[in-house]
């Protein structure tokens, strides 16, 4: 990919939030521990409200709020709302972009294309789609009888859930299990997984083919297994 940092260089991330942040802070808290080579530089956030952005204060990183309610309703609306969180994410030399409980649709431009990833709780194309967040999501996956759910992290096309898949990490479901024991479990997969793309990512490792991704093998104990059980 051609928008990998510089070999040592930490990758310059942009990470998009709506809600209590807890990705944003295990993304702040690892690279702030030397385990995560990414270099935070902005947080955006579709509301005021959103808890996530003291974390980012916390940290020093800049924020910025965009309401998608600033734009119109419809397809026009939703490019203009995707425009300006881009345009932000340019303006500070962003590499990649993390949706991290990121809740509105923002279409990305034709620069950004294969360089915006997201993190959905299941896996896709199960439980997933608009109005499939939170938890929502794993009070379906119950009803549904599935043993078996997990997370999903992607590329972001234009639809919701939809872009190219990066990594699947599988997650069981257990017969006494309710809605929050469920995203609690999913949880902690999706703080091992999310981190785990974001370096592959950095290492240049990820190989875009149509809607194949390929992982190329990395250095020996550089963390390289290329399946999703379980990561080193
Ligand atoms: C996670 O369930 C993730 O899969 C989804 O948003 C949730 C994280 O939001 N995309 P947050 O980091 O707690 O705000």
């Amino acid at each position: 990919m051609s928008h990998v940092a510089q070999s040592g260089t930490p990758m310059r991330l942009a990470v998009l939030i709506s809600g209590t942040g807890r990705t944003l802070k295990n993304f702040i808290d690892l690279a702030s521990e030397g385990q995560l080579p990414v270099d935070i530089r902005l947080v955006v956030s579709s509301t005021a409200k959103a808890g996530g952005l003291k974390f980012a204060e916390q940290a020093a990183i800049p924020t910025r709020v965009i309401h998608r309610g600033g734009y119109p309703d419809g397809e026009a609306g939703d490019n203009e709302f995707g425009d300006a969180v881009f345009a932000a994410c340019r303006a500070a030399g962003i590499d990649y972009v993390a949706m991290a409980g990121f809740l509105k649709l923002a279409p990305v431009p034709d620069d950004f294309a294969d360089r915006v990833i997201n993190i959905h709780p299941a896996l896709i194309p199960a439980f997933c789609g608009p109005g499939m967040y939170g938890h929502r999501v794993h009070q379906a996956v119950l009803d549904a009888g599935v043993r078996v759910t997990g997370c999903t992290i992607h590329f972001v096309d234009n639809q919701y859930d939809h872009g190219p898949i990066i990594w699947q990490q599988p997650v069981p479901v257990f017969d006494d299990d309710t809605a929050d024991t469920l995203a609690a479990r999913v949880f902690e997969a999706e703080k091992e997984a999310y981190p785990h793309v974001l370096r592959l990512l950095a290492a240049g490792r990820i190989q875009l083919d149509g809607r194949r991704i390929t992982i190329r093998k990395g250095q020996r104990g550089d963390g390289s297994r290329t399946g999703p059980y379980p990561i080193e």
